[in-house]
């Protein structure tokens, strides 16, 4: 896909062009569904974070969030993007749709490129979900019928060595038990405390499609990322995901999202100072396994 995702190229400060042109920004994003800035002016992390600013969007913060990555903040809605070590691929996701709340766009800032490897490949859910709609239609209809629960552990303490590796005391914003127990009968998740301190815990059903609006539906979900690649210690991604009733999602009713994800997939691949736009309900975003340094900052919109 050439048309994927649109390019514009400037020069100079980012800040300044975001501010002059948020409309057409906005308007290049509802098309694509992400945008790339090449070329600025956007030399570190204070950088970036002017240019969020300036495009004027209310930030969604980490610690608000749910997410299972340990993240380290670097300025107020500046993060660091998943700390998982650089041979772990993450597979394809939508921001935080494991979760009941989830931020409406993502940008991102590539400080230092990496020299192989690291692309954050991209891909339209909203073409995945035509195509299973076509090719999987049951599947479809089951999801859009039950939605989907998410079972995962979370360690007592931050684990940096593994993608799902925030720990529960951070997740929950608790340092005790109780505390944690209160924030997930909020969220109404269900839960078993394990005996190294870990906790496992499972989501109600969440939607696994979105509407987009003008008649477009989107595969909304973390089932790829959380099947492919929910794996460390603790966590089993055969056990990862189930229907809306509890029954599994087997590896025959992911094989198609998987191929089709794939085949639709664009990888982006990073030069120095690069800040790419990313619409969360459309498009599904990774991280490719790389070698070297590289350095990728992440902000999100409410
Ligand atoms: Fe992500």
């Amino acid at each position: 896909m050439t048309d994927f995702p649109d390019m514009i190229a400037g020069e100079g400060s980012l800040a300044a062009y975001l501010s002059a042109h948020a409309p057409r920004v906005e308007e290049a994003l509802g098309n694509a569904g992400a945008v790339l800035f090449r070329g600025f002016d956007v030399p570190d992390a204070q950088a970036f974070d002017a240019a969020i600013e300036a495009f004027g969007k209310l930030g969604f913060t980490y610690e608000d969030s749910l997410s299972n990555a340990v993240r380290t903040n670097i300025t107020p809605r500046v993060f660091t993007a998943n700390e998982a070590p650089p041979q772990t691929e993450i597979f394809l996701h939508h921001e935080m749709a494991q979760t009941p709340i989830y931020p409406s766009a993502l940008f991102f800032y590539c400080e230092i490129a990496p020299s192989v490897g690291g692309a954050t490949p991209l891909c339209r859910s909203d073409r995945v979900f035509d195509r299973l709609a076509t090719e999987a239609p049951q599947f479809i209809e089951r999801l859009d019928k039950e939605g989907v629960r998410y079972t995962n552990f979370m360690p007592g303490d931050d684990d940096a060595g593994s993608g799902q590796g925030r720990s529960w005391k951070s997740t929950l914003n608790s340092a005790t038990p109780e505390g944690a127990e209160k924030r997930l009968k909020e969220l109404g998740y269900s839960w078993e405390w394990q005996s190294d301190g870990s906790l496992r815990a499972t989501t109600p059903a969440l939607p696994a499609i979105r509407e987009l609006g003008g008649g477009r539906r989107s595969f909304f979900n973390q089932l790829i990322a959380a099947f492919r690649g929910w794996s460390d210690s603790r966590n089993d991604p055969n056990k990862a995901i189930t229907f809306g009733r509890g029954e599994a999602i087997t590896a025959d009713d992911m094989a198609p999202a998987i191929a089709i994800a794939d085949e639709l997939t664009y990888d982006l691949q990073w030069q120095a100072g690069d800040v790419a736009l990313v619409d969360n309900f459309a498009v599904m975003h990774g991280r490719r396994p790389f070698r070297g340094k590289r350095r990728v900052l992440a902000s999100l919109i409410s």
